[in-house]
């Protein structure tokens, strides 16, 4: 007996490619990256694959990150970009 695969989901998120199964969330941060979460693959902006150490990733939404496509928190330091908005996280993948 053969068991199926659920289906993988393909999504992207600033310009990369995530791949996933049902488990994939995303969810935006006003004042920092967008968290993936449930990532199986990615590619980055140019499609290059991208070595994934975890199942969760933060993609860089301020484009100053030293790590692209990462966040390495320097959006901490671009003014204007972690200026505290009030607003929630929010899902970006359809789910709340
Ligand atoms: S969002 Fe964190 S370094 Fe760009």
């Amino acid at each position: 007996m053969r068991i199926a695969k659920p289906p993988l989901r393909t999504s992207v998120v600033h310009g990369c490619r995530v791949l996933g199964d049902a488990g994939l969330r995303i969810t935006g941060y006003p004042s920092g990256p967008t968290l993936v979460r449930g990532v199986e693959a990615m590619c980055d902006r140019d499609g290059r694959p991208v070595e994934l150490r975890r199942g969760i990733v933060a993609i860089c939404r301020c484009e100053h990150s030293r790590i692209t496509p990462f966040c390495d928190g320097t959006h901490r330091f671009v003014p204007g970009f972690d200026e505290p908005s009030g607003r929630e996280p929010r899902a970006m993948d359809g789910r709340s």
